[in-house]
């Protein structure tokens, strides 16, 4: 089964056909959202929060990302993977960007790389494309700069802010980037974005108007107790059926109605009856 390709992404937005993501950062995970049909598998940064624990992404290092990006390129066929490039391996200069994509690329496998900025990153998305490396850039709430921004807070709300967002969005046109996610812009200045850009639009928090759409799976599944996003629904309850699970197995155990003879394995008779007499 032959996996998406950018150019086919591209496609879809010329067919008008929307394109469904989703992150995820494991083998079992991955396995899951591909054979559901998902079109791209985000590898994101957001795993410092979801996965590790941190109360942002800056913590994330390359070597979290090649691990987990293996663990999502091994359970997947079809997806088209994108690995996030975390906070400070794409920020230096386009040398070091280019020197942090080949590793992830080498290592883990990824069919593509993401990262944040329009314009400061126009010439690191140049190098990467030239070098045959696809990138889908992100703009907008771009988390790894929460500290600027004061928090997730929408962007683009002013005129002047707008007009930078649609010359970041052209930048990255131009630079050879495939895709581009939106977070947290207004649903209208996301409609205009789409209109005028040839690459495809992935939203999140950006209303409908994008061409795709990208949500960290942990906020649609409810596995992640500590909030869910005003932008997320939940279309499951994973995380109460987890519970549920988890008690009933603690009460079985404790019972002792869990192992049973149907979960052991069994032993030739004899061996055990000359185990029994000779302690
Ligand atoms: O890391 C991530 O999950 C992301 C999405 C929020 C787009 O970058």
């Amino acid at each position: 089964m032959a996996r998406v390709t950018p150019d086919q992404i591209r496609q879809m937005k010329a067919r008008g056909e929307r394109i469904p993501m989703l992150t995820a950062y494991d083998y079992a995970m991955a396995q899951i959202l591909d054979a559901a049909g998902v079109t791209m598998l985000l590898v994101g940064d957001s795993m410092g929060m979801v996965m590790l624990g941190y109360d942002s992404t800056l913590p994330v290092t390359v070597d979290d990302i090649i691990r987990h990006t293996q663990a999502v390129v091994r359970g997947s066929k079809r997806a088209l993977v994108v690995a996030d490039l975390p906070f400070g391996s794409f920020q230096v200069s386009p040398q070091e960007t280019m020197a942090a994509a080949v590793r992830i690329m080498k290592e883990a496998g990824p069919q593509a790389v993401k990262l944040e900025g329009g314009v400061r990153s126009a010439p690191a998305v140049r190098l990467l494309v030239e070098a045959g490396i696809p990138v889908m850039g992100h703009l907008g709430m771009t988390p790894q700069s929460v500290n600027a921004f004061g928090g997730f807070k929408v962007q683009g709300k002013t005129e002047a802010a707008a007009r930078a967002l649609l010359a970041d969005v052209a930048a990255l046109e131009e630079a050879g980037a495939f895709a581009v996610v939106l977070e947290l812009v207004s649903a209208e200045l996301a409609q205009i974005v789409t209109e005028r850009a040839t690459i495809p639009t992935i939203g999140i928090g950006a209303g409908p108007y994008c061409d795709g759409e990208v949500q960290v799976v942990h906020d649609i599944l409810g596995l992640f107790p500590d909030f869910t996003p005003r932008h997320a629904r939940r279309f499951a309850e994973v995380g109460t059926v987890v519970r549920d699970a988890v008690t009933a197995y603690i009460g079985e155990v404790r019972e002792r109605t869990f192992p049973t003879a149907q979960q052991s394995a069994a032993m030739d008779a004899a061996v055990i009856e000359a185990l029994r007499r000779e302690p």
